[in-house]
């Protein structure tokens, strides 16, 4: 599979992102130059070429749903490249219920645009006990963490290929008599608040059920407030880690040619430093290492969109191996790219860097082809969405 991204801007030939095995791409640059545009152009191909993938957009800002509509706005640019306007399939998926998520107008005319809304909901028993723990903040060497690791643990013992849900953790501690009346109170509330999210299912949901292989997948975390209990970052992480597993076993399956029974993944996540943060921790930070590093072998791909990546953590963009940067000026920015330079290259990344001028333009690094090209970046077939009011 290729994926059409633009055009050499020296000799203007054709520019393709090799996709054949699963890739690690980072898209960077300063306010307004691009980045999500040019996430869109990514998510647009994959839909397009590929066979047995379904791309997931972890869509912080809310934008992406537009991606169901043409892109009329740049019509002309579209019809300068010899390109038609196009919309695409979305399914826009909704922690929570959408009908508490989204005003009811909003909602009806969504649908009328044609996109499927769906909710996305977690089992709670795809969350390790630690996972738990750090949900609520909690200590596991103090009382309230022993008594939720051990509720977590026994569920896990006795559920072994099943799963559970909040009403059995709470039912678990409730009679829990190795805890205390007061930490059994103070622990209760939390999942009562829990509860309340409205982001956990009572009955198991099987991710690939809830992703569609021939729509665009677009999870809104935009209905999430930012920092309420790190939940954007549960969401990630709980789902990151469902479909890491998944994978792992179908490509067990995959190798043994026992077919083919779950898609490949390419994951999208805008806005990235908020869930792999340089020098801080956050729920969803492993998972995101481990897909970046590891994700190859199940078929795991993945693109990050960033302004500063100097904010993303180090282990993350040295793994990455595209490379889409758009203009850049800060000196922490350019330091932390430049030390992704390479040696095929004929002088170092900020060199390069400092030659573009244009919104649309960009440094494409590939580091498996070892090559670096000066791009404009194709325009969008479907509508961008993110511009300013
Ligand atoms: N390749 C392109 N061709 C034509 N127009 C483009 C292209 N890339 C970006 N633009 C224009 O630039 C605007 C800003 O792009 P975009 O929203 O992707 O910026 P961004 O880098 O994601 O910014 P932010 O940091 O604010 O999220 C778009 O609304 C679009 O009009
Ligand atoms: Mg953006």
């Amino acid at each position: 599979m290729k994926l059409f991204i633009g055009e050499e801007m020296e000799d203007g030939t054709d520019t393709y992102i090799d996709a054949s095995s699963a890739r690690s791409i980072l898209a960077c640059g300063k306010r307004g130059t691009g980045k999500s545009y040019t996430m869109g152009d990514i998510i647009e191909e994959i839909h397009t070429e590929g066979e047995d993938v379904v791309p997931l957009v972890i869509d912080p800002m809310g934008i992406y749903w537009t991606m169901a509509e043409e892109n009329d706005e740049q019509r002309d640019l579209v019809w300068d490249w010899g390109m038609s306007e196009e919309a695409f399939p979305v399914n826009l998926l909704v922690p929570g219920d959408p009908d508490e998520r989204f005003d009811p107008d909003v909602r009806r005319e969504l649908e009328r645009r044609g996109i499927d809304i769906n909710p996305l909901l977690l089992n709670p028993s795809d969350m390790s006990p630690d996972g738990w723990c750090d949900l609520f903040d909690l200590n596991i060497n103090k009382p309230m963490g022993i008594a939720l690791y051990r509720a977590i643990r026994e569920l896990n013992d006795e559920h072994e290929d099943g799963a559970f849900y909040l009403e059995d953790i709470i039912k678990k501690v409730e009679m829990d008599g190795d805890a205390g009346e007061r930490t059994r109170e103070a622990l209760l509330n939390r999942l009562e608040m829990a509860s309340d999210w409205g982001i956990f299912a009572d009955s198991y949901q099987d991710i690939f059920h809830t992703v569609d292989e021939d729509r665009i997948n677009v999870l809104d975390m935009s209905v999430i407030e930012p920092g309420k209990y790190g939940l954007r970052n549960l969401v990630v992480e709980v789902l990151g880690k469902e479909l890491f597993r998944r994978r792992q076993a179908a490509r067990r399956r995959e190798e043994l040619d026992l077919g083919i029974d779950i898609p490949k993944v390419w994951l999208f996540i805008d806005e990235a430093h908020n869930f792999v943060p340089s020098g801080q921790s956050s729920l969803a930070k492993d998972t995101i290492i481990r897909w970046v590093k590891e994700g190859r072998q199940p078929g795991l791909s993945i693109v990050v969109a960033s302004q500063q990546p100097s904010a993303i953590d180090s282990d993350v963009l040295s793994q990455c191996d595209v490379i889409l940067c758009h203009k850049i000026t800060t000196q922490e920015d350019i330091k932390s790219l430049n030390k992704l330079s390479q040696d095929y290259m004929s002088g170092s990344l900020k060199t390069y860097v400092r030659n573009i001028d244009n919104t649309g333009e960009a440094v494409y690094v590939d580091d498996e082809a070892e090559t670096v090209q000066m791009v404009k970046i194709r325009p969008r077939k479907s509508m961008h969405g993110g511009g300013e009011a």
